[in-house]
Formats: structure tokens, C-alpha cells, sequence
């Protein structure tokens, strides 16, 4: 089963710019083309929030239609830029997305469990569970009966060292790693929001970002940092169940230029 993840879309409305400075609706339909080419072609598509990136009805919109060329079914969560409330009323044929409050949902698709926590606040950019999110995450897990599960998180419950990232982590990380790793059977906790790909060792499984369809955020570790953007080559990743295990890889969209082949 091939699982692939991609994050950060930050969709406009059509015609309209991301940041005023990239065309971020161009990139998330290159993005889809290199989905649809992939071969062997996924199996499911995950994509872990900032679907849009004002939580606007035109941006949803442009989504919808965009969206409609990928041809593996997808799965949709919110970010801090997507209001989640817009979000469930523009796909209510993504009918996993409960229709109010915290956008938490679980989908059993043999021989993987996907179980999505949301861990936005609205109105605002750092993430956090509740006690009610909390509980829900235990009691999912709980009924697993040991089922392979990808657990998804918009922002990463981790330090990356990038200190204006870091800011806006999910809070309070000690509480989720202490549910999670209670459990043995989650294969990896998949996450979004810092627009790069990040890996720790956490909660005794492997936590990975997935880097963003749209611009990358800057890998400078000085403490002073302050926040910027480059427009590195974009990315998926692909999570591939074989054999009993996963194996991550990392899939840049776009033509990158030889020679090639070396031999
Ligand atoms: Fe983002
Ligand atoms: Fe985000």
C-alpha cells in the first residue's frame, strides 16, 4: 500500500497569489500531475492542513476544482490558516470531516489505520489539544487492536530548532507523547506546518514534516533568526507499507535538469 502525503498548499482564489509572491495554485496542480503520474500510483492521499491560506469560500472553492483532477482519493485536514468551519461546509462530501468543531477523524483502510488529530485553534497559529481531543486520541488508538496506524497532526508536537517555527509548535507535547507511546503499533506520527522535511525520534515511534507544495521555510538555525521563506524545490512524501513495515520516501515535484543517466 502506497501512502502519499503532501501539506501546506495554501490555495488562493483563482488568479490570486500566495504571499503576493509565489503562484501557489500553479504549484499544488503540478503537484496533483506528479500524484497522477507517480507509478505505482498511490493508493490514498493524505494532506495535513493549510489547505488554503486565508480560510476564504473562493480559495475553498478553487480547491474543489483543482482537487477534482487528483485521481486517488484524498484526505483532508486543517491547518492554522484554514478555518475549519469553512472547510467542512465547502466538502460535505468528505463526510469523515465531522461538521462542527475539531476536525478529528479516524479511517480504517486495511491494512493501515489512519487516525487525524486536529490540533488547531482557531484564530490562532500555535497548535494545542484539548482534554476532549485528548481522550478521543486514547480511546481511537485503544481500539486499534494493534492495526499498523499513521497518526496525522497538522503542527509537530516537537522543537526543530527553528525559532520563529518553534513558536508556533503544538503545545504541550508531553501530554500527546504520553498517549502515543503507550501505543507500538503507531508507525509514524505525520505532520505539517513547518514546510520542511523534519524526522525526530518521539513518543517511541518516528515523527516526520512533510515539506509544502508551495515555498519552503528556511533552514536557519541561529537563534536570532528571523522568519523567511525560499523557494526550494517542493515536495511529497511517500509512505510505502511493505513486508510489515513502512518505508519513507521523499519525491520532489519538478523538472529537475541532467544529464541524466549517469552510467
Ligand atoms: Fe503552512
Ligand atoms: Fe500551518
Amino acid at each position: 500500500m502506497l501512502v502519499a502525503q503532501i501539506s501546506d498548499l495554501h490555495v488562493r482564489p483563482v488568479g490570486q497569489s500566495y504571499k503576493n509572491a509565489v503562484d501557489s495554485n500553479r504549484m499544488f496542480a503540478a503537484a496533483v500531475e506528479h500524484l497522477n503520474r507517480f507509478d505505482p500510483r498511490p493508493d490514498l492521499v493524505l494532506i495535513t492542513g493549510d489547505l488554503v491560506d486565508e480560510g476564504l469560500d473562493a480559495e475553498y472553492a478553487n480547491l474543489r476544482d483543482l482537487l477534482a483532477k487528483l485521481e486517488p482519493p484524498c484526505l483532508l485536514m486543517a491547518g492554522n490558516h484554514d478555518d475549519r468551519e469553512v472547510l467542512a461546509r465547502c466538502f460535505p462530501d468528505h463526510a469523515y470531516l465531522p461538521s462542527r468543531g475539531p476536525k478529528h477523524f479516524v479511517i480504517d483502510r486495511p491494512p493501515l489505520r489512519i487516525v487525524a488529530l486536529d490540533t488547531t485553534v482557531p484564530d490562532d497559529h500555535h497548535g494545542e489539544v484539548d482534554e476532549a481531543g485528548l481522550a478521543w486520541l486514547e480511546a481511537t488508538l485503544r481500539e486499534a487492536n494493534g492495526a499498523p496506524t499513521l497518526v496525522l497532526m497538522h503542527h509537530p508536537p516537537i522543537v526543530t530548532g527553528i525559532p520563529y517555527l518553534d513558536k508556533y509548535m503544538c503545545r504541550q507535547p508531553e501530554r500527546l507523547a504520553a498517549v502515543i507511546g503507550r501505543y507500538a503499533n503507531v508507525e509514524r506520527v505525520l505532520c505539517g506546518h513547518v514546510h520542511r522535511p523534519i524526522l525526530q525520534r518521539w513518543a517511541g515511534t518516528v515523527l516526520v514534516s512533510c515539506p509544502s507544495t508551495a515555498t519552503q521555510i528556511a533552514l536557519n538555525l541561529r537563534p536570532d533568526a528571523a522568519p523567511a521563506s525560499f523557494c526550494e524545490p517542493p515536495a511529497c512524501l511517500l509512505h510505502w507499507w511493505r513486508d510489515g513495515a513502512i518505508v519513507t520516501h521523499t519525491s520532489y515535484i519538478g523538472r529537475f535538469e541532467g544529464p541524466f543517466p549517469f552510467a
